[in-house]
């Protein structure tokens, strides 16, 4: 793996406040926009960046020298989203959108942000964190599963297959 890219040496890793919130989905509809497989991410609404923002967890921004290069959403507090996911606490993070533009992939920088995320999740005394992943979106697959994340079920979520996954801490 290559180490050129670094949170916390050259890329930094802040929460936003409310007022980012245009920014934040002008880069999640870039991100999307080359996708090649354009199901296997459901862009999320204004009201899920607004509701980590408010809550216990945040909406952060990896940036490069001030250029935008990550996006990464973590929600606490949402029972009904948990239930529809068949998670049985309610005491966990979701990680709801990881995002890296293309230029900085390949750095480890998902793999940089869960570590991040589950230090976090510590913090605020969580049981674990919790994701949803297209079965075929390898690449992030593949990082949940080096993280240590495992595979809790499959379920029909955000319009298609989602695998739901699960790391207790
Ligand atoms: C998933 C994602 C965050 C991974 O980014 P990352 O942490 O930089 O990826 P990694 O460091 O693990 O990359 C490992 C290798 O896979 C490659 N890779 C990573 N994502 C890739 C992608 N979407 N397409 C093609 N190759 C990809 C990297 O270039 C690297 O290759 P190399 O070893 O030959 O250099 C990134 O692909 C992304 O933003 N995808 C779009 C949004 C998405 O699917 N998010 C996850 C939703 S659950």
């Amino acid at each position: 793996m290559k180490e050129k890219h670094v949170i916390g040496d050259d890329i930094t890793f802040t929460p936003i406040d409310i007022g980012r919130i245009g920014e934040a989905m002008d880069f999640q509809a870039m991100i999307i926009e080359k996708m090649e497989n354009k199901d296997f991410f459901t862009p999320l609404t204004k009201q899920e960046f607004v509701t980590p923002i408010k809550g216990r967890d945040n909406v952060y921004f990896l940036k490069y020298k001030n250029e935008l290069i990550g996006l990464v959403v973590s929600t606490c507090d949402i029972p009904e989203v948990l239930s529809e996911y068949r998670i049985p606490s309610n005491n966990v993070m979701l990680i709801d959108s990881i995002m890296i533009k293309e230029d900085f992939r390949g750095f480890g920088l998902q793999k940089q942000a869960l570590s991040l995320l589950e230090k976090r999740a510590r913090e605020l005394d969580l049981e674990g964190l919790v994701a949803t992943v297209h079965p075929k979106n390898i690449y992030s697959l593949r990082n949940f599963l080096e993280m240590n994340y495992s595979i809790l079920h499959s379920a029909f979520l955000h319009g298609g297959e989602r695998l739901v996954l699960v790391k207790r801490i």
